[in-house]
């Protein structure tokens, strides 16, 4: 399913923080969206998760840290049955083991509080209990931002070959173009509240043609991971 809108514009405190973006994206598409910190990213992503739903589409959303889609008190299993719920599902034991074997936490205690789960799982949870209903997109924010970059790489590296061979596109936030780059075939490039840049990954690498994305590749971290 083809995703698209026109016109989103976002103002808080009379400023305008979003300036009116048009956007689509096909389906299975990765899509990377770039820029410094306070570029607008986030807001973008609210508010395009926001438009997608109002006109009907399956979108998922994925915070920064695994602390803001967990409750500490409730069980694993909790959330789970909870986001089966939400979705009007009933419980599925195949589709749960499905999902976590894609992101290899099988062996955590789903009687345990999330606490009890390292962040990576914690985090990899977050993206299983995201994929639950076969979205037509995830949009993670900055999803691997609390992890360490191995463990970061690999969940990103689980999540690329589940979405592999499925439908749902991906929109990836992140102020880091080396890992854009790497999980995104296309990347948007935000400044001051609009895309200033969209183009193939392999384009913007060789030849970046605005100014906001020139300093994001001149003061990119190219780590060396297994990814
Ligand atoms: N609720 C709000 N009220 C006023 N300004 C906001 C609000 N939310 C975000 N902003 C401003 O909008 C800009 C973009 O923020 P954000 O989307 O969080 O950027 P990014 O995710 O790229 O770091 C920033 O300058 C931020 O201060
Ligand atoms: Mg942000």
């Amino acid at each position: 399913m083809k995703l698209s809108f026109t016109g989103l514009s976002v103002e808080r405190s009379g400023r305008n923080i979003l300036h009116p973006t048009s956007l689509r994206i096909e389906a299975g598409e990765r899509v990377g969206l770039i820029g410094t910190s306070g570029s607008g990213k986030s807001t973008l992503g609210h508010a395009l998760v926001d438009e997608l739903r109002t006109l009907g589409q399956s979108i998922a959303h994925v915070p920064q840290s695994p602390d803001e889609a967990l409750d500490p008190l409730r069980s694993i299993a909790f959330h789970w049955r909870e986001a089966e719920r939400a979705l009007g599902l009933d419980p599925n034991a195949a589709r749960q083991q499905e999902l976590f074997h894609a992101l290899r936490i099988e062996d955590g205690d789903v009687g345990k509080r999330s606490w009890s789960w390292s962040r990576g799982m914690q985090q990899r949870f977050v993206i299983a209990m995201a994929l639950i209903g076969t979205p037509d997109l995830l949009v993670l924010d900055e999803p691997t931002s609390a992890l360490d970059p191995v463990v970061a790489a690999s969940t990103m590296t689980l999540l690329r070959e589940y979405l592999s061979k499925r439908q749902t596109a991906m929109l990836l936030i992140t102020h880091d173009l080396g890992l854009a780059s790497r999980h995104a075939e296309r990347l948007l490039v935000m400044q001051d509240g609009q895309i200033v840049e969209d183009a193939s990954t392999d384009q913007l690498l060789e030849a970046p043609a605005t100014k906001a994305a020139q300093s994001l590749s001149t003061h990119r971290s190219w780590l060396q991971l297994p990814c």
